[in-house]
């Protein structure tokens, strides 16, 4: 059987990670996978979740199965959490969430979801998106095509061509949104453009589906949120999924979500009957702990503060980084500007170099990472932003 089989490149994310911990090097800078990390250069588990998991252990009773929707007090508050405490879809009963294995599983529910709606259907991602997402969607037997976002030569987006192109795709179609942070680019939509593009998803009747991987890393929880909350006060359809991997720095609990917004209750429960077969047909159920961390946090005035006051110091340092690194270049004589990475917004941003550069950081001064030369700005810090700078100044 495996004889058939061909070796695949590995991930072009995660198997930056592998290298960049088997280089030797002590100026190694990682800028590859998504990962917040403090000025050590340290993931930290957040002191907020430290005390939920403090009570956690003391009050856990059981580890019986959970179920296919996961933890209801989690799908609750993760659903006020995106959608606001009172949004009409809220009030209407309109919202169906279940807990997924990370943001990436909430994807696939949703393709797994998609595909049971309709197997024909094609679902339209940025240009260019996450790396994964395409390997995704078409995992699942979904047609994957793009619509035009971001423009690499002036670093702006290609706003009237994207809606242009949205005014072409059919009502039985899926356009893939981030809802902030874009990932690669660190180009967001404002809310002027998410009010036109949600008249235009409106205008056609194609199902949006947000992905919201970072919530709160851009200008705030609801800031953030603005597109997914317009969205669904707007149209009948509609797919959220959401990851606490980044706000809550949950990465390897693996715990998202995946909502559901249909016309009515009724329809909101069909379509979750059939959400919950390809759940039970794929993983069964999500994973507890996670869920059962960020539950206590929002359910707790206390630790929702602290968690407030942590995310902003992350998000705080994220866009420090970004000025430092635009000064930074600068002082080490780049003329190019690149002004661009102060404007943007999240944990990414193209650098715009081409890949035998990005190679030649690598090979020669041990700095990683993707080679669209997307950065990971969260891993800039005091102790190698001279180092970056000189490095990238040398290899322009
Ligand atoms: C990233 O884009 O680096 C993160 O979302 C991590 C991942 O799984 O790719």
């Amino acid at each position: 059987m495996f004889n058939q089989l061909s070796a695949l490149p590995a991930d072009p994310i995660l198997g930056l990670l592998t290298q960049y911990r088997q280089d030797p090097s002590e100026h190694k800078v990682d800028l590859g996978v998504g990962v917040y990390k403090d000025e050590a250069g340290h993931t930290p588990v957040l002191s907020c979740v430290k005390k939920a998991e403090q009570q956690r252990v003391n009050q856990e009773q059981s580890k019986v199965y959970i179920g296919p929707t996961g933890s209801p007090l989690f799908n609750q508050r993760i659903t006020e959490l995106s959608f606001g405490q009172s949004h009409s879809a809220l009030l209407a009963d309109r919202v169906r969430t279940v807990s997924t294995p990370g943001g990436t599983g909430a994807l696939r529910v949703a393709a797994d979801l998609i595909k049971q709606s309709n197997p024909d259907a094609t679902i339209w991602v940025s240009d260019p998106t996450w790396a994964n997402h395409t390997g995704l969607f078409e995992a699942a037997g979904l047609t994957v095509k793009t619509y035009p976002y971001y423009d690499y030569e002036t670093k702006t987006l290609k706003f009237e061509q994207m809606v242009d192109k949205l005014k072409t795709i059919p009502s039985t179609d899926v356009v893939l949104f981030h809802a902030c942070c874009h990932n690669p680019s660190g180009m967001d939509l404002t809310s002027d453009q998410w009010d036109i593009i949600v008249a235009a998803t409106q205008q056609q009747g194609f199902t949006p589906l947000i992905d919201m991987a970072y919530q709160g890393f851009g200008e705030g929880i609801d800031e953030d949120a603005y597109g997914v909350r317009k969205m669904a006060a707007n149209v009948d359809n509609m797919l959220l999924c959401a990851s606490c991997s980044k706000n809550f720095g949950l990465y390897r609990e693996r715990i998202g979500a995946c909502s559901i917004v249909a016309k009515n209750a009724a329809t909101a429960n069909i379509a979750l009957s059939v959400m919950l077969y390809v759940i039970r047909c794929n993983y069964s159920m999500p994973p507890a702990h996670g869920a059962a961390l960020v539950e206590t946090i929002l359910d707790s005035s206390e630790l929702t503060q602290e968690w407030h006051r942590e995310l902003k110091v992350m998000r705080d340092r994220i866009n420090g980084n970004r000025a430092l690194l635009v000064n930074k270049l600068k002082q080490n004589g780049v003329e190019r500007d690149f002004g661009f990475i102060a404007k943007q917004k999240g944990m990414f941003s193209f650098l715009g170099i081409t890949p035998q550069q990005v190679a030649e950081l690598q090979q020669r001064y041990s700095v990683y990472m993707v080679d669209s030369s997307r950065i990971s700005i969260a891993g800039i810090a005091p102790t190698n932003i001279e180092y970056l700078a000189n490095s990238i100044a040398k290899v322009l």
